[in-house]
């Protein structure tokens, strides 16, 4: 019976900030804490058990992110945002098109935010989390065509606007 409602309190909180974007660090980014796996379609794993949702699918495995920010790396994903993503994301946690990115480093692994945008079409087709969103949002966000080092510097902007110094 608790478990129910914690589990219920979880996934409504996922909801709330998956286009809304309201930036909180619920942990609806992890995997409930139950030790028992549910089968109470908890989007995770139960129909694709190979799939990591912590990493998602595409070409990076391990990005590795200094503490400090890179802030001429930062400038560069600004210029790419304001070209290809502005469009369509707000750097508040307000949506437009898609979900605000105020927040989106703690919501998600740069693993995954990388390959996110890198690949977003089977991403989309793979993973919890961009389905919720796509549910909410009603648009597929397309491929944006992006260079490795775009998709990085883009990361790196990300962070900024997440408060990282
Ligand atoms: C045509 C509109 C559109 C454009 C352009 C666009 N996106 Fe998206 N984006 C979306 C939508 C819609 C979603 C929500 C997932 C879905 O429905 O596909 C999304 C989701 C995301 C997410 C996950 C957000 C979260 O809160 O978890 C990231 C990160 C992202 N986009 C990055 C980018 C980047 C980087 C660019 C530019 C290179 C970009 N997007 C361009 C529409 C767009």
């Amino acid at each position: 019976m608790k478990k129910s409602i914690v589990f219920a309190a979880i996934a409504y909180s996922f909801f709330l900030y998956a286009c809304g974007g309201a930036a909180d660090k619920t942990s609806a980014n992890e995997s409930p804490k139950e030790e028992t796996s549910s089968s109470s379609g908890s989007a995770n794993a139960t129909d694709n058990p190979s799939y990591d949702p912590e990493r998602g699918t595409g070409k990076f495995t391990t990005v590795d992110i200094p503490v400090k920010l890179d802030a001429a790396m930062a400038a560069n994903g600004e210029k790419v945002f304001d070209v290809k993503c502005s469009s369509c994301h707000k750097i508040t946690d307000e949506k437009l098109v898609g979900p605000g990115w105020k927040g989106v480093t703690k919501r998600h692994k740069p693993e995954w935010i990388l390959n996110f945008i890198t690949n977003p079409d089977e991403m989309i087709d793979k993973d919890p989390k961009a389905q919720a969103m796509l549910e909410i949002c009603m648009v597929r966000m397309p491929n944006q065509n992006l260079t490795d080092v775009d998709a990085r510097a883009l990361y790196e902007f990300m962070r900024k606007n997440d408060d990282v110094k």
